[in-house]
C-alpha cells in the first residue's frame, strides 16, 4: 500500500524513540520477559526498525544470537550503524526481508520471536504468523506486542452533537466503514481473529493479555493541529485519504469544519487495546509450566497494576468530556 505518509519508518520512528525512549525501553523489557530469554538462544526480532528490542535483548544476555529483521532499508542503515560503531563483531544478523513474505531463514531455527507492532501493519496477518511457525523450533516461543484499533475504542462522531449536526447519520456510517476495513492493516483484526489465525498457523498454549489503555487530549484551536485526520504512518492510510473515498472533496471539507467547530478547545478522554501475545510451537509439558508462571508474575506485577492504575485515572479524570 502507497498512501498514507511517504516518509521511511525511519523518519517516523526516530523522534519517537528520542521523545518516548524510558517508556518503549520498559515495554521492550517487558516482551523480552514474556519471552523468556536466557543466554545462548537464537532470537528473532521481526520488524526491528531501529533496534529496540534486538539491541536491548543482545545487551542483556550472553552469548545470544540476534537475528534482526526489516524490510525498510533506512531501518537496517541505521541497525548497521549501530552495530559499526560498537563494534559488535558477530553474533547480530540484520536481514533484508519482509515477515509478511517469506522470512529467508531455515525451518526450525529459531528459539524466540520477539516482536513489538509490526504484525500490526502487515495486511495478511496469516502469513506472518505461518512464517513465525515455520522459522520456531519446537518447543520455542513467540512474544509479541500488537495495539488494536478496529475496537469501538474511538469514533469521532461520539464528540458531535447529533442533533446539530447535519448529515450526522451519513458521517457515522462512513465513519463505521472506515474503521474496519479489511486493506487496511490497522484495522483489520483484533485479538480475536488473532488467536483464530494462532491457531492455524499451529501454534499452542496461546495467551492474549489485553490491556485498555487510555489516553487524554485537549483539541486545540485548529483541528489540523491536533493530527486527528492528517496523523501520517508509512504506508498506512491516513483518516482523511480514507473518509475520501467515500466523500466528495466538498462533503469532506464541511464535515471537517464541523468537527474543528464542534471539538475545539474541548478535553476528550478516549482508549485504546493493547495485547501482549505468547503461543508455544509444539510445547513440552515443562515449557507450558515456565511459560504458565511467567505470565502469572506478568498479571501481577503489571497488567493487575495497569487495571487498577486504570480505574484511579479514570476516577480522576472525570472532568473530562466523555461522550
Ligand atoms: C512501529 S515500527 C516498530 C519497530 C520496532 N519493532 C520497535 O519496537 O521499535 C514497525 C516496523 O515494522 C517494519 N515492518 C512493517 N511491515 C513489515 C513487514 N511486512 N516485514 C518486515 N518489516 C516490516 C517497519 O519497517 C518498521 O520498522
Amino acid at each position: 500500500m502507497e498512501e498514507g505518509y511517504k516518509e521511511s519508518w525511519k523518519n517516523w520512528l526516530k523522534p519517537i524513540y528520542d521523545e518516548y525512549k524510558t517508556y518503549l525501553d520498559k515495554l521492550a523489557d517487558r516482551i523480552i520477559f514474556l519471552g523468556r530469554i536466557k543466554d545462548n538462544l537464537t532470537v528473532v526480532d521481526a520488524g526491528t526498525g531501529l533496534g529496540l528490542i534486538g539491541f536491548r535483548v543482545f545487551k542483556k544476555f550472553k552469548n545470544l544470537n540476534v537475528i534482526a529483521i526489516d524490510k525498510d532499508k533506512e531501518c537496517l542503515n541505521y541497525c548497521r550503524e549501530i552495530i559499526e560503531k560498537n563494534n559488535i563483531r558477530e553474533n547480530y544478523k540484520l536481514i533484508d526481508a519482509a515477515i509478511d513474505e517469506k522470512i529467508p531463514l531455515e525451518d526450525c531455527s529459531a528459539d524466540r520471536i520477539l516482536e513489538r507492532a509490526v504484525t500490526m501493519y502487515c495486511v495478511n496477518k496469516q502469513n506472518v504468523l505461518n512464517e513465525y511457525y515455520r522459522i520456531l523450533k519446537k518447543d520455542s516461543q513467540i512474544s509479541l506486542f500488537d495495539v488494536i484499533f478496529c475496537d469501538k475504542t474511538f469514533r469521532i462522531y461520539d464528540y458531535l452533537n447529533p442533533k446539530t449536526t447535519k448529515n450526522f447519520e451519513f458521517y457515522k456510517a462512513v465513519e463505521d466503514k472506515v474503521r474496519n476495513e479489511f486493506y487496511d492493516p490497522l484495522t483489520n483484526f483484533d485479538e480475536k481473529t488473532l488467536k483464530n489465525d494462532l491457531k492455524s498457523a499451529g501454534f499452542k498454549n496461546i495467551c492474549i493479555f489485553k490491556i485498555k489503555n487510555y489516553e487524554f487530549w485537549r483539541c486545540s484551536e485548529k483541528l489540523e493541529d491536533t493530527n486527528l485526520f492528517y496523523y501520517g504512518l508509512p504506508h498506512v492510510f491516513s483518516l482523511n485519504e480514507k473518509f475520501l473515498k467515500y466523500m466528495t472533496d466538498e462533503q469532506f471539507k464541511i464535515y471537517y469544519n464541523e468537527v474543528e467547530k464542534q471539538l475545539k478547545n474541548k478535553k476528550i478522554k478516549y482508549y485504546g487495546f493493547r495485547l501482549f501475545i505468547t503461543a508455544l510451537k509444539t510445547p513440552s509439558f515443562i515449557s507450558i509450566i515456565k511459560l504458565f508462571f511467567t505470565r502469572l508474575r506478568f498479571w501481577f506485577s503489571y497488567v493487575l497494576v495497569k487495571r487498577l492504575r486504570n480505574s484511579i485515572v479514570c476516577l480522576f479524570q472525570s472532568g473530562y468530556d466523555n461522550f
